[in-house]
């Protein structure tokens, strides 16, 4: 635990500011974790950059890995199977399974008594999408659980959690009011806080990351079961 969070301070001094925002360094946490041949969830596929992350992460040569991924939109199954198409040879492409499905069924996708080694959340909506179907606190806890279930010992639960809306003029134009978009953002925020802080000391180590001169900026929570 104490060696990857080291890895991802120097990493994210070696990043540009977009970066930073967008959190791409918990690859470089991911890495620490993953290995090749693993199986691995990406709950929340949208435009499929995690889903393309992790595939490459757990590839052998013998293609032995697997990666679950889902999404509630099938626009960002679409979108994550182009991204793969583009990016993938055949055999690497074959490592991946698209569900559209909810995270908080994830139990029903991943086969029992598999060793899962990450699953992770990027919460919010899907950049370049719809911007009012965005992640909610209940199904998210739902799949919170189910990952905690499924997560093999030493495994990662990685979630990106947002509190502000990048977008505010969007809220000008539509129906959805941005105070309301934001209280949604931070009651998922604090329920995903509340879960990690509630987990049991002997069996997990939970920790987040959070900018502090970026406020605005996701957080990036880590579950590490023991
Ligand atoms: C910020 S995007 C994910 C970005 C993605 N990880 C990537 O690398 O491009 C959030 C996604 O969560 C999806 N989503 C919202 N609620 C969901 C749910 N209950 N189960 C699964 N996916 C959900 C949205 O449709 C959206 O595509």
């Amino acid at each position: 635990m104490y060696n990857f969070l080291l890895q991802f301070i120097l990493e994210i001094t070696r990043e540009n500011a977009q970066s930073f925002i967008s959190f791409l360094p918990k690859y470089s946490i991911w890495k620490h974790v993953v290995q090749k041949g693993d199986v691995v969830v990406d709950a929340t596929c949208g435009n499929g950059y995690d889903t393309l992350a992790m595939v490459n992460m757990v590839a052998d040569e013998s293609c032995t890995g697997h990666v679950y991924s889902m999404d509630i939109q099938e626009i960002a199954l679409q979108n994550t199977a182009c991204s793969l198409d583009k990016s993938l040879d055949p055999h690497k492409k074959e490592m991946v399974e698209l569900f559209a499905t909810c995270h908080s069924k994830m139990e029903e996708v991943v086969p029992k008594g598999l060793t899962v080694r990450l699953v992770a959340f990027n919460l919010g909506y899907l950049p370049g999408g719809d911007k009012t179907v965005i992640t909610k606190s209940e199904t998210t806890l739902m799949g919170m659980k189910a990952a905690s279930r499924i997560l093999a010992s030493g495994g990662l639960i990685s979630m990106l959690v947002y509190v502000d809306h990048p977008d505010h003029e969007f809220f000008d134009e539509h129906w959805v009011r941005l105070d309301e978009c934001l209280m949604v953002f931070r009651e998922e925020y604090e329920m995903v806080e509340g879960f990690a802080s509630g987990l049991a000391v002997n069996e997990w180590i939970c920790c987040k990351l959070q900018m502090l001169n970026r406020p605005l900026a996701p957080i990036l929570f880590l579950l590490c079961k023991r």
